[in-house]
């Protein structure tokens, strides 16, 4: 035997032995949590591993060490395999499954899920109308001054609305706002023709809590100031809305009124939609029902607020969203709109 088979043969025998020694290693290595698996995968069988860089020795073995050495190795390699498939089913039972912490076989909680409120899918709706007929959307605050509420209105000194029995003041010239009509001066002092809005807001009266009455509640108002609008464009407006809300069903009926920023006046009333005009509750019993008040917006108004009221003229309206809203929904006490119960609000869940 020359000097290289015998060197050879002792490199053989010393592979043998490492991997002995590597297997007693595996043998007695205590895997207790994934990250000895871990680190035992990466010592053992990835590609920088112990066993791989022993394949890579295993090439040079000569041949007659080949059969016992490699099928040391494959034992081996199978041995960490093993051991580290056995530690990887345990942590990843222990980690998830079987630990205290999560119970998968519970039923899931019940998710409820919200519904919109009925006087904000009604307000939606007239938004929704209005902006197809080209009216943008203004907001205003619900603490007034007098200005923006009463007097840049046209409302005389005296007139009873200003009364301490209707509006609820904070301060002598402030209150929390009775309509939204304050917006439309906020709009004219601020903008100039053509101006085409609606507003809508919470307000607020000093009335008794009943089916029919309540002390904070929302209206929608509109202006179109521009040359040359008429009384024509005014109902023209109002009969496209009336339709799109409620659709044709009804009739329509316009009373002459009075309001102290239009001049002249209306009040629009619908056939009750109900009781089909034969008479209920809720028309009292007349067969019609008030929907909202318009009117030409008073040269005195346009004038006080910085436009010319021979150049421009304009209309205005206010409806109240709850009015609307109950005669959608046929909803009879409007103290359902504020009191919180769900019983009523999960009927709209699908809207
Ligand atoms: N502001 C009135 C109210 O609260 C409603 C109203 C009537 C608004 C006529 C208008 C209008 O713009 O032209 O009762």
């Amino acid at each position: 035997m020359n000097a290289t088979s015998k060197k050879l043969i002792s490199f053989g025998i010393a592979m043998i032995e490492k991997l002995k020694q590597i297997q007693d290693e595996i043998e007695r290595k205590i895997l207790e949590k994934a990250e000895d698996a871990e680190q035992f995968r990466l010592t053992y069988l990835s590609r920088k591993g112990k066993l791989n860089d022993l394949f890579e020795e295993f090439k040079a073995i000569p041949n007659d060490l080949k059969k016992e050495t490699g099928k040391l190795m494959n034992q081996v390699k199978q041995l960490a395999q093993d051991k580290f498939n056995a530690a990887k089913e345990k942590f990843e039972d222990t980690s998830t499954i079987t630990s205290n912490k999560y119970d998968l076989s519970l039923p899931a909680y019940p998710f409820i899920a919200g519904a919109r409120h009925p006087l904000l899918l009604v307000e939606k709706k007239i938004v929704e109308i209005f902006n197809k007929l080209g009216f943008s959307l203004a907001y205003g605050p619900e603490i007034e001054d007098d200005w923006h509420n009463f007097s840049g209105l046209n409302f005389p000194d005296n007139h009873p609305a200003r009364d301490m029995q209707d509006t609820f003041f904070i301060e002598k010239d402030i209150a929390l706002r009775t309509h939204t009509s304050s917006v439309q001066v906020r709009l004219m002092e601020n903008k100039k023709p053509p101006i085409r809005a609606i507003m809508p807001g919470r307000v607020y009266r000093n009335e008794a809590i009943s089916a029919r009455a309540h002390c904070f509640f929302h209206q929608i108002e509109g202006i179109y100031i521009d040359k040359k609008v008429s009384f024509a464009d005014l109902k023209q407006t109002l009969y496209y809305f009336v339709q799109e809300m409620f659709g044709n069903d009804f009739k329509i009926r316009f009373r002459p009124s009075y309001f102290p920023f239009t001049e002249p006046s209306a009040e629009m009333d619908i056939s009750c939609i109900i009781c089909k005009g034969k008479g209920c509750n809720v028309c009292k019993h007349s067969g019609w029902v008030e929907i909202l008040g318009c009117g030409m917006i008073d040269p005195n108004v346009l004038q006080d607020n910085g436009i010319n009221p021979e150049e421009y003229s304009g209309f205005a309206f206010g409806m109240g969203i709850e009015r609307i809203t109950m005669l959608k929904y046929d909803v009879k006490d409007l103290r359902m709109f504020s009191i919180n119960d769900v019983r009523f609000l999960q009927q709209f869940e699908s809207e």
